[in-house]
């Protein structure tokens, strides 16, 4: 493993809390009408600027849903739509879209096979990390330590994410800045093509 990535994995370690709400997936199901209209009935959603939920770990969701409601991160599409829902609301909305499947995606092949040297091989001359190490080989994410899984995302979507994180648009990812310190040393080719090669992993 590189430096970088050590470095970063060992302060999540410190800083990730476990979460003590436990999510009801069936009650949950009975909370989402108005989200399906962008994410989808099933969580995958048609849209490529609209992210899949379906099969997204529990942890990493209701990371998202709190920072969302509370301001963290900012989605303009969801202005309000959370304000009024609990915390144990958004346990039980994580839980369900976790237990969904989500729909796997296919990759232009020439984009791609730039795209997973970098995600498997990181780049040594820029000290970029493999993304293997967080998000795993097959893109399933950890839940345990809330590492989102990226497996069949819509390129278009990741890719604005990790531009996001970059030009510092995105900064929930904690004190430590772990996915913008990845993403400041990725170019506007390398994000493409990552991504790209994300929308095809399964
Ligand atoms: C009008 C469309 C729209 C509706 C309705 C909507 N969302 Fe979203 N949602 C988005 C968009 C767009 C993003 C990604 C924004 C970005 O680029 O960061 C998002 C992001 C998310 C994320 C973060 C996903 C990730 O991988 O990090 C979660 C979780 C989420 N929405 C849950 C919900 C829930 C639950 C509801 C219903 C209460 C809902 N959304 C309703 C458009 C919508
Ligand atoms: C040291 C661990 C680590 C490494 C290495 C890492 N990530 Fe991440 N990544 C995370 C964490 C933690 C989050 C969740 C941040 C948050 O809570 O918002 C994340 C979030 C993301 C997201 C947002 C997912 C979503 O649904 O919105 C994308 C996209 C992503 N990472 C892509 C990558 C890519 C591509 C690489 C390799 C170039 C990479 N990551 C390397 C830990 C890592």
């Amino acid at each position: 493993m590189n430096k970088l990535l050590v470095s970063l994995v060992l302060s999540l370690g410190v800083a990730g809390s476990a979460h003590a709400l436990q999510g009801d997936a069936a009650a949950g199901a009975g909370k989402v009408a108005v989200c399906s209209a962008c994410h989808g009935a099933d969580g995958n959603s048609i849209m490529p600027n609209w992210p899949k939920l379906a099969g997204q770990g529990e942890r990493y969701l209701l990371k998202q849903l709190t920072d969302i409601r509370d301001g963290a991160r900012v989605v303009p599409e969801m202005t309000g739509m959370l304000t009024n829902l609990s915390d144990q609301d958004l346990a039980d909305i994580a839980a369900h879209f976790s237990t969904q499947t989500m729909a796997g995606g296919v990759a232009d092949a020439e984009l791609a096979e730039r795209g997973e040297a970098i995600y498997r091989g990181g780049n040594l001359k820029t000290g970029l990390p493999a993304c293997t190490g967080c998000h795993s080989p097959t893109g399933q994410g950890n839940e345990p330590a809330g590492y989102p899984r990226l497996a069949g995302q819509h390129a278009a979507y990741t890719a604005k994410q990790l531009t996001d994180f970059r030009e510092g648009d995105r900064t929930n990812d904690g004190d430590i800045m772990v996915m913008r310190t990845v993403a400041e040393r990725l170019s506007n080719k390398d994000i493409q093509a990552v991504a790209e090669y994300i929308q095809g992993l399964r």
